[in-house]
């Protein structure tokens, strides 16, 4: 019998591990609050992940960074999955709320459940080790879902985040022409001492973005300025396109006019000397 089975088996639920199909958490019948958690995750990706696929493609080297965390894990859930990234071959569940993030996992993907971190569908200590990849600034109820991964997990809660003073401070975009997309980040990112302390303690490591990233999250293009004036590219970081479009039009003209006059360039020349750069975020390592 597959883990995944004796994983649903255990808690008493039903599921056609073969299709993707929200299933009922813990309890036979959610509470109202619990429905509408699903909603909202439903709600933010189903309209902000239509295209995530196209911009958003795991970079290998921080895919070797965190699957280095995972190590001696001999089974992982990956929660708030979106479309598969990252996932270690040995991944026996995907978490996420959103359909239209679901449906562009690839076709031999782990098999994956709709459901909220808040209200895992797993019963106590299901897998070795549990991973939250640059999820937990969207969840609605932060230490519920924190604690739903410690109770899900045996051994090891591996979560990928922000340290957003360090990210309004370094990373040139949001400081020099994005301030309202900075103030946005500021509503929902975790600090990184709170985060640790609901992990029961945690070891940090600095995850450095490459100049050629493949996976365009916020600060993905730091040596490639131009892709932030593309549409595409834009709607593919929450952080933008929550902010608006309207808000972010005085900024990126602004962008827009350093970069023909050569003004950005002159002024950031040293980061086109590097390979990679820490602009905030970090792997938070948790051994329960
Ligand atoms: C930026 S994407 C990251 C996806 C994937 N982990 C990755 O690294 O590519 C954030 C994901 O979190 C999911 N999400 C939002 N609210 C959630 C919640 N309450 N519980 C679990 N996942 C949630 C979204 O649907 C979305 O797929």
């Amino acid at each position: 019998m597959l883990l995944c089975q004796i994983l649903v088996n255990a808690c008493d639920m039903r599921a056609n591990w073969g299709r993707r199909e929200e299933v009922q958490p813990h309890t036979k019948r959610p509470d109202a609050g619990a429905r509408l958690r699903i909603l909202t995750g439903m709600a933010i990706y189903d309209t902000l992940g239509a295209s995530y696929g196209r911009t958003r493609q795991p970079d290998p080297r921080i895919a070797a960074q965190l699957h280095a965390a995972l190590a001696d894990a001999a089974d992982v859930v990956n929660v708030g999955a979106g479309t598969g990234s990252y996932e270690p071959p040995r991944t026996v569940l995907a978490v996420e709320p959103s359909h239209v993030m679901l449906a562009q996992r690839p076709p031999r993907s782990a098999p994956a459940v709709r459901a909220v971190a808040e209200r895992l569908p797993l019963c106590d200590n299901a897998a070795d080790a549990v991973m939250a990849l640059l999820t937990i600034h969207h969840w609605t109820d932060l230490a519920a879902g924190i604690a739903e991964l410690r109770r899900v997990a045996r051994r090891r809660v591996v979560v990928l985040t922000w340290d957003q003073r360090i990210f309004r401070e370094r990373f040139w975009l949001v400081r020099d022409y994005l301030p309202r997309a900075a103030a946005f980040d500021d509503t929902r990112a975790v600090p990184i001492d709170r985060l640790a302390a609901l992990l029961g303690g945690a070891r940090q490591e600095t995850v450095p973005v490459p100049h050629d990233c493949t996976d365009g999250f916020g600060a993905a293009y730091w040596r490639r300025p131009r892709a932030y004036l593309d549409p595409q590219v834009r709607a593919g970081i929450s952080m933008l396109a929550q902010t608006g479009e309207d808000a972010l039009a005085p900024g990126l003209a602004a962008l827009a006019d350093d970069l023909a006059t050569g003004r950005w360039h002159e002024r950031h020349a040293e980061l086109l000397a590097l390979d990679a750069i820490d602009v905030g975020y970090r792997l938070l390592v948790a051994d329960i």
